[in-house]
């Protein structure tokens, strides 16, 4: 009786009732140590660790706690790192001259962590909010606003910096235009160029979700907000447009920041240039909504099915304060 209801061409649910049929079903989806990179704050003090209240399980590191912490990460498959340095006594000027002065903490961190772990991947934020007394990416001008070409010649010169002491990415977030450029051509001068990559958050939006983050970092701006240099949320255009340029100007990688909200965009740039890594940053807000999203089993599971539709949406690399679950959950599995 049923069966003249029945249109065989219609019936989907023959090609996923088991789990390895569904792994056919869910291509590029897989997660896997290389397709995670986990952020880390660094401390002036070296022997320092802090917990975030504002993120579980995150802890802000001095070089002598960040070290056993990643030796562990690295035996359980960690591939890459983003570092954030915080300055709590260096001073904040106008230039964020402890950007990149002898005493910051990545500066001076970096070449420890290339002779510890030779074979970690070591991204380096790059940017001068943490830096500066006014607390912007960039530097201002008389009027308030900011210069353009001091800031692009600063966040080269801070690129550079990381670059030689050691950095193997150089991952500018300050949205300036035309630094990705700028930071291309001082590797070059610097026959660096072969040996340090430029990942650009090129997509990144002015979001309400790096909140947790700017406490932790101390970076909110003293005045105003950064409207006028990250993207607006309900641009694809401006989005579009930034990864085009980022790619004209040389950029090794792409980034679409925040993660969640942002798929289409990261749907977008994956079309449009299918040749280049896609990253896509799940930022501090999402880390706090996840984290309170249920007990822990939820946790993971919620967590798990983001990172899936991450990659599902053309992510390659998500850079995650989540990684030591991830290798968690995914150490387990094998
Ligand atoms: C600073 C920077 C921010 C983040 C990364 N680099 C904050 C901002 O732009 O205000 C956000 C990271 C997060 O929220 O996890 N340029
Ligand atoms: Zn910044």
């Amino acid at each position: 009786m049923n069966s003249l209801f029945l249109s065989p061409e219609h019936v989907l649910q023959g090609g996923y009732f088991n789990s390895t049929l569904r792994k056919l079903q869910e291509p590029n989806t897989s997660i896997e140590p290389h397709n995670i990179m986990y952020p880390v704050f660094l401390l002036e003090n070296e022997e320092a660790m802090q917990a975030v209240s504002s993120m579980p399980n995150v802890f802000r590191y001095g070089i002598n706690k960040l070290i056993p912490a990643l030796s562990e990460l690295i035996e359980k498959g960690l591939k890459s790192i983003l570092i954030f340095g915080i300055v709590e006594t260096l001073p904040k000027d106008a230039s964020g001259s402890s950007a990149d002065s002898a005493e910051n903490p990545v500066i001076k961190a970096l070449p420890r962590l290339r002779e510890t772990f030779p074979e970690l991947v070591i991204a380096c934020d790059v940017c001068l909010c943490p830096y500066t007394s006014h607390g912007h990416c960039g530097l201002l001008g008389d009027t308030g606003a900011i210069d353009h070409a001091s800031s692009v010649t600063r966040i080269a010169e801070v690129a550079l910096a990381y670059a030689k002491a050691g950095a193997d990415i150089v991952a500018p977030s300050d949205m300036m235009d035309n630094r990705i450029k700028a930071i291309k051509d001082a590797l070059v001068a610097n026959k660096l160029q072969n040996r340090v990559s430029v990942l650009s958050y090129s997509c990144k939006f002015a979001s309400s979700m790096y909140g947790p983050f700017r406490d932790t970092m101390k970076s909110s701006p003293m005045a105003g907000d950064r409207k006028c240099y990250q993207l607006p949320p309900g641009s694809a255009g401006l989005a579009a447009r930034a990864a085009a340029r980022d790619v004209a100007e040389g950029a090794d990688f792409l980034m679409v920041k925040p993660g969640l909200p942002y798929l289409d965009i990261v749907r977008q740039t994956k079309d449009r240039y299918p040749h280049h890594p896609l990253f896509i940053y799940q930022v501090s807000g999402e880390y706090a909504m996840i984290s309170r999203c249920g007990d822990d089993a939820e946790v993971r599971t919620t967590l798990m099915e983001t990172l899936t539709c991450m990659r599902r949406a053309g992510a390659d690399c998500i850079i995650t304060y989540f990684a030591p679950l991830i290798l968690n959950i995914i150490g387990n599995k094998q």
